[in-house]
């Protein structure tokens, strides 16, 4: 029997760190019965890879003939696909990225068809050709026979996709590749056939990749998965789900009587696919469009599902549950379509009361927790995976874990040691199995969660904190100021920043230095996690994790990553409130070291017009408008910013019907060349280091400064203030090209105290006109 031959995933030691392993050879499938004689009822006289070759059908007299098929599967699924495929047919396929290139009779095609559970979709090529142009695209799909695949009263559809190509985009690839078609059928038949973009009999694949395309029948595909509304969970195709449970030797485990659970099951993908390989049913199909092609043959196709032998009685125990009952009614609803409701237990629990089922001594526990998929790790997820790695350490002694996720800095807070790191694709999401071999022994339900203890070499970041917070609170509480910097990277071991948010703390980590071992770093990272809401007696709801990456700037710092404003939190500054968003963006939405620059502001601004470019959440707006401004105009390329420009001013007051206070969407070089004529008493220019937008000129302060200056010194009144300031560490003032100008650093008089330890965050000068 092939499950025998499974290795154990504990034991295994293969070299899994990029891809699911090879090392499950015919542990994945029923039968290791090899396609020794191939039926003779195939369509083709050659391979099908080019347009010509096609001959008239006369399947019962051919000699075998090999196809050639793309067999898609999960990125980083691919070699564990090959396996199984060799292990249906005999035949061991090309693996390429996303999936495998075979070339077989058509009778191990039906069997991968069948059999494969971890193929998404099984795709003959019917032509391969050059497609530089639409003509060329339109001639292509044409110089196929259609008539020959597509029976009359069949519908059909076509889904397009195009990389590193000329023809973009998809959807007029689709459109013309179907006119193609129908034409040709209509030549053929003197009728048009029907299009069901739905569900049609019949669906055709058109990918064109470097100019190339390549045009096939889907014979087979696993269903899709669908997200829920309202649920965080990203949910996995039953391809996907397969190949985590073969990956993890859970077809070898359930032959032998073991268990499988999943203690936040969502949709129940996971539960269902276990339940169906325990069973050895034949895997969920979403489609078999094998069924209305005009080439298929049902000796074959009946040869190939027979080959799968019959379904095993259930032995092992499978169990789903889910804090949501919702959830758990939805992954109920999917056990019974997939014929599996019998074989497995759907439960609505919370996960602190999941554990091992008794007298189970091993099994596997899996799951896909949500991944949150934002900017920075926040809010109740990271305690939910904290309490994840409580649960499987404490309730599933001597058992193997796989988390999957596509949240890196999650992953840290399960707080095991993974002896697997596999890298696979859910959907367009990168993500990553951790494997968690669990010890025998369970600690002792009063012993505290020791493998959660932090370093020794937190009681160093403790003593700053709780020093820190009695000196700068002091600070703070007396200014009245509830947003600062709390810590520093006073501790070179722990190199990173803690702002406290008025409830909420940001633990953002410093890129990390070469020489700084990895495994250190996580340590110390984990220590801050551990021990900041301990410190500051905060939930650890309330505290906010982020890491920033080299070149992670510029270009992708003001782009939302998140899904909605949900996160919005309102603070206090200088008597005046402010909408921050702890999760979704780079930044906060209130640059704390500016803070002095702004109070500055609001006294400068007392009847005078002011404008703010690069005015970002317009705080400084705030602040000048406070001060009594006759008027402002604030300037920014981003609409969402100066969205959250307005709430920030509605919510002190301020109204931005246009007339005081005008909030302009702009590139700013562009909005000074235009608007000459315009004067002001006080400026506010502060833009970022870089800058690259589709809808603008680049723009490197260092290099631009001097013409922005200029730019905005011309709209200046006689005896007008421009506050000038930048984050670009080595930033040098030209001085001699800004001729007629005043320029004076004022950086050091502005440095709020909570930044004393980095002088460099900001430069700040102030420009008035020369006398
Ligand atoms: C560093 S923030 C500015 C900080 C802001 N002045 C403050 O003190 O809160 C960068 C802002 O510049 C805006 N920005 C970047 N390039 C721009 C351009 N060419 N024209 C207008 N706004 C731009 C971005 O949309 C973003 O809101």
């Amino acid at each position: 029997m092939c499950l025998s031959a499974c290795e154990h995933p504990r034991t295994h030691q293969g070299p899994a760190q990029r891809g699911l392993s090879p090392a499950f050879k015919r542990c994945c499938v029923g039968s290791e019965q090899k396609i020794s004689e191939e039926p003779a009822a195939l369509l083709y006289s050659s391979h099908c890879g080019g347009t010509s070759g096609i001959e008239a059908r006369e399947p019962w007299r051919r000699p075998p003939v090999t196809l050639t098929s793309f067999i898609t599967a999960a990125r980083g699924a691919e070699d564990l696909l090959a396996v199984e495929i060799e292990a249906l047919t005999g035949v061991r396929p090309r693996v390429v990225a996303g999936g495998a290139s075979f070339d077989a009779p058509l009778g191990a095609l039906y069997r991968v068809c069948a059999g494969s559970r971890i193929a998404e979709r099984v795709l003959l090529t019917l032509g391969t050709f050059e497609a530089p142009d639409e003509d060329a695209l339109y001639a292509g799909v044409r110089a196929i026979a259609w008539e020959q695949h597509l029976a009359p009263g069949k519908t059909l559809a076509i889904r397009a996709t195009t990389s590193r190509s000329r023809l973009q985009p998809s959807h007029f690839i689709a459109l013309k590749s179907k006119d193609a078609v129908v034409d040709t059928l209509r030549d053929a038949r003197q009728r048009r056939p029907d299009i069901d973009p739905r569900e049609p009999d019949v669906q055709l694949h058109v990918r064109i990749f470097r100019d190339r395309a390549t045009v096939s029948l889907e014979l087979a595909s696993r269903p899709r998965p669908r997200r829920t509304r309202g649920s965080d969970q990203y949910p996995m195709s039953g391809g996907l789900a397969s190949a985590i449970l073969i990956h993890m030797g859970w077809p070898a485990l359930a032959a032998q009587g073991a268990a499988f659970v999943d203690p936040l099951c969502g949709d129940g993908r996971l539960v269902i696919e276990a339940a169906s390989i325990a069973l050895q049913r034949r895997p969920e199909r979403a489609s078999l469009g094998l069924l209305s092609w005009s080439g298929h043959d049902a000796d074959l196709w009946e040869e190939a599902l027979a080959a799968l032998g019959p379904q095993r009685p259930a032995q092992a125990t499978i169990l789903g549950s889910d804090p949501s009952g919702d959830q758990v009614e939805e992954a109920r609803a999917a056990a019974r379509h997939a014929g599996v409701a019998d074989g497995v237990r759907l439960v609505r629990r919370d996960l602190a009361d999941v554990s091992a089922p008794p007298g189970v001594g091993e099994g596997l526990v899996v799951t896909n927790p949500p991944y949150g998929q934002r900017l920075n790790e926040g809010g109740a997820l990271g305690p939910l995976y904290a309490e994840l790695g409580d649960r499987l350490k404490r309730g599933f002694p001597g058992w193997t874990a796989g988390v999957m996720t596509g949240n890196a800095l999650l992953s840290k807070r399960v707080g095991l040691k993974a002896s697997e790191r596999v890298e696979l694709s859910n959907g367009r999401v990168d993500c990553r199995l951790l494997v968690y071999p669990l010890r025998e022994q369970a600690p002792a339900a009063d012993e505290g969660p020791g493998w959660r203890k932090p370093s020794p070499d937190a009681g160093m970041l403790i003593n700053r904190l709780r020093k820190n917070r009695t000196r700068i609170g002091k600070w703070a509480r007396r200014g009245g100021v509830t947003c600062y910097r709390l810590y520093d990277a006073d501790i070179p071991e722990y190199n990173m920043a803690i702002d406290w948010y008025d409830g909420a703390a940001l633990i953002q980590e410093y890129q990390r230095p070469p020489r700084v071992d990895p495994q250190v770093a996580e340590i110390h990272l984990s220590d801050a996690l551990q021990v900041v809401p301990e410190v500051l007696e905060i939930d650890p709801e309330q505290v906010f994790l982020r890491v920033r990456r080299r070149g992670g700037g510029a270009a992708g710092q003001y782009t939302r990553r998140g899904d909605g404003d949900g996160e919005q939190r309102q603070v206090q500054e200088g008597g005046l409130s402010f909408l921050i968003n702890l999760v979704d963006y780079l930044d906060t939405g209130l640059f704390l070291d500016q803070r002095q620059i702004r109070a500055q502001l609001r006294e400068l601004a007392g009847g005078r017009r002011f404008l703010n470019l690069y005015a970002y959440t317009c705080t400084a707006t705030v602040y000048a408008a406070a001060g009594g401004a006759s008027h402002t105009t604030s300037v920014d390329l981003s609409q969402t910013y100066l969205d959250w420009g307005g709430r920030n001013m509605a919510l002190n007051g301020f109204d931005i019907d246009g007339r005081r206070h005008e909030l302009i969407r702009a590139d700013c070089g562009e909005w000074l060349r235009a608007h000459a004529d315009r004067r002001y008493g006080l400026i506010y220019a502060a833009p970022p280091t870089f800058s690259r937008s589709r809808r603008a000129d680049t723009f490197d302060v260092q290099r631009d400064h001097v013409q922005l200056i200029r730019a905005a010194s011309r709209l200046l009144e006689r005896d007008g203030v421009m506050i000038f300031s930048n984050p670009f560490q080595d930033f040098v003032m030209d001085h001699d090209a800004l001729t007629g100008l005043d320029v004076t650093e004022i950086t050091a008089a502005h440095l709020p105290r909570d930044f004393a330890r980095t002088p460099k965050i900001f430069n700040a000068w102030r420009v008035t006109r020369s006398a």
